[in-house]
């Protein structure tokens, strides 16, 4: 495996070296992908980032708001899948480096419409990576960043984590189309010796999150006195990371990790969703004065989603003693960041829920398809 080339600091750090990288982001209107845009392109002028985005259900134009009337920050409306438009996007850009972080993202809409996973995830990642070997993998020091997940391990048995070589065993559409997008990136590395390295993170939470996953959702729920409908027991366990976390991880690993790797990223954080929803009750009672016994009071348990995973776990050594990345937030503060996020911005959330953004888009794009 070689080594990487430098690409300079992390947007943190807060002195850039010049390096007039074209880095085209995928995704960048969605949850994470905005959130990585928002901390970088202020803070690398010299680079140029173009976003590509479908602009599905997922994506938001407002989570951008701060970012693009930036001179180096440049949007085009594309579906990955569309291989004609992403070749073209492709040589008139002439990236060096990609951040794919596009993909069809929630598990309980993979159950309901699996063939949209395999269309976005699979083919679009297809995609991706034909249109960079033909057009950016011979650039001096190019790399395609790919943006997974750790569902792609499966349900882990009792104290083991999930480390780098653990085999893949997917138990949803969404894993298993992330699953799939993960082995083309690595056979594309084997095959043509594309620059490429793999990223595969825990669950995510943070500002501007789509509140149908599980935290922004009990968020809203909790502060607006909603019922709180918890999967099964309440019993399942995940790692949670701070997006900004995550956003830094990219970051670390794009800087100082080496092509044909893969890392783990988690935030060392594992909780049972029943704890995780006491959390967000208790620190909504904090914020709000409404008692929490009212809250916790909300909770309700629902249905099981079918193949639901028992238990991730992340074992983030790798990038620790590779990168030198480990996460900065604790829960409890970020979740607190987080709570007063959603409280603070309404007009992004009643956006959201009203499709107001929805019919931005159509003026702006024409229909969804
Ligand atoms: P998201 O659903 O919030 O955003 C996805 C973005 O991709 C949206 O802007 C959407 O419009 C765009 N998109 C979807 N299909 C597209 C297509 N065919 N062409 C172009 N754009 C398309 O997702 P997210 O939570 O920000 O996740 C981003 C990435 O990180 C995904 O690859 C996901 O698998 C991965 N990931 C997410 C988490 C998490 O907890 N959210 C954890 C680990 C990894
Ligand atoms: P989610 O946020 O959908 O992320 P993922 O499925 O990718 O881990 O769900 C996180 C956990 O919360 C998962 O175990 C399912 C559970 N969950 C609920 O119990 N209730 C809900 O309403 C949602 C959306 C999720």
């Amino acid at each position: 495996m070689d080594a990487g080339p430098s690409y300079g600091v992390s947007p943190g750090a807060g002195s850039g070296r010049k390096s007039n990288m074209n880095i085209l982001v995928t995704g960048g209107a969605g949850f994470i992908g905005s959130n990585f845009l928002r901390m970088s392109v202020p803070n690398r002028p010299s680079d140029s980032f173009l976003n590509l985005d479908k602009l599905t259900y997922a994506a938001n134009p407002a989570n951008l708001a701060g970012i693009e009337s930036l001179p180096n920050y440049q949007f085009e409306r594309l579906d990955i899948a569309d291989g004609k438009a992403v070749g073209e996007a492709f040589s008139r850009f002439l990236p060096d480096l990609v951040v794919h972080f596009a993909a069809e993202s929630h598990v309980d809409r993979s159950i309901r419409s699996p063939g949209d996973f395999v269309q976005a995830n699979v083919v679009g990642t297809f995609q991706l990576l034909e249109a960079f070997r033909t057009h950016s993998a011979a650039r001096p020091g190019a790399l395609f960043h790919h943006v997974s997940t750790d569902e792609v391990y499966g349900s882990v048995e009792g104290d083991a984590r999930f480390v780098e070589t653990t085999r893949y065993d997917p138990s949803s559409p969404y894993s298993a189309s992330k699953a799939a997008a993960d082995h083309l990136v690595r056979a594309y590395w084997r095959t043509y010796g594309l620059p490429v390295r793999i990223t595969n993170c825990s669950n995510n939470y943070g500002p501007y999150q789509f509140p149908e996953k599980l935290i922004p959702l009990m968020i809203l729920n909790a502060l607006e006195g909603k019922p709180l409908p918890i999967y099964g027991r309440g019993l399942n366990v995940r790692d949670w990371l701070f997006v900004e976390d995550h956003c830094d991880a990219i970051w670390a690993v794009v800087e100082r990790g080496k092509n044909g790797e893969t890392y783990n990223i988690g935030g060392n954080c594992e909780r049972a969703n029943m704890e995780v929803v006491n959390t967000i009750c208790e620190v909504v009672a904090e914020e709000t004065g409404t008692p929490v016994v009212e809250l916790k009071k909300l909770i309700t348990y629902v249905e099981d989603r079918p193949g639901h995973d028992l238990r991730y776990a992340i074992d983030a050594s790798k990038i620790a003693a590779e990168c030198g990345w480990v996460p900065k937030h604790s829960f409890k503060e970020a979740l607190l960041e987080t709570v007063r996020w959603y409280r603070q911005e309404r007009a992004w959330v009643d956006g959201v829920r009203s499709g107001e953004y929805l019919r931005w888009v159509e003026t702006n794009y024409g229909a969804r398809s």
